[in-house]
């Protein structure tokens, strides 16, 4: 079983809706996201990877024989980093653990070494966020470093992990 990454459609956000319900998911990411997450929160998120600046967003369904299982991205900086990206992603729940989200990765940075400006894509999991370093390192991120007590989530101060992979 292996997943593909493909460009956003409007006919996703049910299947979006479904997988970004849920709070392990939420936990791991950046603030803002609502939760529930509506089918409403999926077209509006759709609709805005659609229309987003082609030049600095690179966004992408996860999908298995077509039907998202997640979601990733990379996104340009600006100024003088506009040749580096953050990568942000996901993976439903229901298929955790079977080396997905560590394919997507890997995709995602072929895509965007082959077919961008970009040369450094980098990624900032929270340090206790296991399965994202994993996926990280697999994929040839190397660690640069311990963001110490770089987020308050949920109540809590956590330190983050400051992942790259540059270009050959
Ligand atoms: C992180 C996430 C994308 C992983 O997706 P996945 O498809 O399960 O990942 P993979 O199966 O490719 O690989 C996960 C790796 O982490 C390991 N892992 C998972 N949970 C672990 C844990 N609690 N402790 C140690 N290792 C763990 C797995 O064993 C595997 O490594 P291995 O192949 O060396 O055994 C998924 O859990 C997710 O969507 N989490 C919530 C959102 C998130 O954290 N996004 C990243 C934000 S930076």
């Amino acid at each position: 079983m292996d997943c593909k990454i493909r460009p956003w459609r409007m006919d996703d956000a049910k299947s979006l809706a479904t997988v970004l319900n849920n709070r392990k998911i939420l936990d791991n990411l950046r603030d803002g996201i609502p939760f529930p997450y509506t089918i409403r929160d999926a077209e509006e998120y759709i609709s805005a990877m659609i229309s987003a600046n082609k030049d600095t967003t690179y966004a992408f369904a996860i999908t298995l024989d077509d039907k998202v299982i997640g979601s990733i991205g990379a996104f340009g900086k600006d100024n003088i980093h506009f040749r580096t990206a953050e990568t942000g992603y996901y993976i439903s729940e229901s298929y955790w653990g079977k080396g997905l989200g560590t394919s997507a990765v890997k995709q995602l940075c072929k895509y965007i070494f082959d077919n961008t400006g970009i040369i450094r894509l980098f990624a900032e999991p929270f340090a206790e966020n296991v399965a994202s370093c994993r996926i990280l390192e697999k994929s040839g991120f190397i660690c640069e470093g311990i963001l110490r007590k770089n987020a308050f989530k949920n109540g809590k101060i956590l330190d983050m992990k400051l992942y790259a992979l540059i270009k050959n």
